[in-house]
């Protein structure tokens, strides 16, 4: 069992790039709830090429970056939207790049929350990203769901989460991401 070390540390990575997103917003509440001594940082993806694999050696750098920030959590939380029922491309290449074996990106049996958000759902989506995180051999927190359909009413005009309810699932969604960080 791990002790609850002052310097623990969640990272998230956002599915959209988009400055007032409601993914991003749903990370930032995430955030908010976390207690003072638990860092968290929001990992960068918006600067990873395509992936291919001929610009594997030497890795870009914004891959390194990203390996770096990934190997120093204990925990990640990933929020994407739906689109055309799956997930983002953006999101999807940037695990295609921490996925190579030669990389060697510590996942393998990091505790994973995944959360969010989309004009009608993401069932589909976060089915998706689910197969993912199985393929990365991750341990994903599978209680509570939080999966944010019908978001018009639910953030403001700069993406920030105004319902309660989805807060409430968030601080829950915490509380197990950290029992699986320390248990
Ligand atoms: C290419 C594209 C496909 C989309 N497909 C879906 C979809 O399958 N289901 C859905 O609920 N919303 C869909 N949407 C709407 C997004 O869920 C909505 O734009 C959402 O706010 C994007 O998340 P963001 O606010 O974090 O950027 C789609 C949007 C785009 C741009």
């Amino acid at each position: 069992m791990q002790s609850l070390r002052s310097e623990l540390h969640i990272v998230g990575i956002c599915g959209s790039l988009r400055k007032h997103s409601h993914n991003l917003g749903l990370l930032r509440a995430f955030e908010q709830e976390l207690p003072d001594n638990i860092k968290f940082t929001l990992a960068d993806i918006s600067e990873i090429p395509f992936f291919n694999e001929d610009r594997e050696q030497p890795y870009p750098e914004a891959v390194l970056k990203l390996k770096e920030t990934l190997d120093s959590a204990d925990a990640l939380v990933i929020s994407s939207p739906e689109y055309n029922l799956s997930y983002t491309g953006v999101l999807k290449n940037a695990l295609e790049w921490v996925s190579r074996r030669s990389l060697q990106t510590k996942l393998a049996g990091k505790p994973v929350a995944l959360i969010g958000a989309a004009a009608i759902g993401v069932g589909v989506s976060q089915s998706h990203l689910r197969d993912v995180m199985f393929a990365l051999n991750m341990k994903v927190i599978n209680r509570p769901i939080v999966q944010v359909g019908y978001t018009r009413e639910k953030f403001d005009s700069e993406g920030n989460l105004k319902d309660n309810v989805t807060r409430d699932l968030l601080v829950q969604l915490k509380n197990a991401l950290i029992d699986a960080i320390v248990t």
